[in-house]
């Protein structure tokens, strides 16, 4: 069935300018970008938003790293679309990625992967909920 996912271009994609690179890949594989902003996230917003994360080894990493810059936040909708997003990012670590994947082409390491996507339709909607009020998520024809 049709689904939404929350999409974000972290700050190696956004400095490496390649946010219209990524979203062709999404436009390309035919999920729609219903919603999308830019912001700079605070350590607060970053702690919220990967709270499921804290007390992992990686998590002040993390944080440091999602707050060094500017990121897009996007919902992608489409058929399958938490799936098909995560098909298109590739493996976590980019060295694992594989071959034409958004992490293969574009991450350097499993900090500065290039992008974040929901892992499930659960993680879904509470990260689409984290970024966006529902009048701002935009039906598309
Ligand atoms: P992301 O999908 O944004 O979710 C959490 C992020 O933590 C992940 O991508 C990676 O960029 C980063 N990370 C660093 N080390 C690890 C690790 N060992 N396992 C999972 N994620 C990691």
């Amino acid at each position: 069935g049709v689904q939404r996912t929350l999409s974000i271009a972290k700050p190696d994609a956004v400095s490496k300018n390649v946010i219209g690179e990524i979203y062709s890949r999404f436009e390309k594989a035919g999920l729609r970008i219903v919603a999308a902003k830019m912001l700079r996230l605070s350590r607060e917003q970053a702690e919220g938003f990967y709270a499921e994360h804290k007390g992992r080894p990686f998590f002040p990493a993390l944080i440091d790293f999602m707050t060094s810059g500017p990121v897009t936040v996007q919902v992608l909708e489409g058929e399958g679309a938490v799936l098909q997003n995560r098909e298109l990012m590739g493996a976590t670590n980019p060295k694992e990625a594989a071959p034409g994947t958004i992490r293969a082409d574009f991450a350097e390491s499993i900090d500065a992967n290039a992008v974040h996507g929901s892992d499930s339709e659960e993680s879904a909607a509470r990260e689409i909920a984290f970024f966006f009020s529902t009048s701002e998520l935009c039906e598309r024809v």
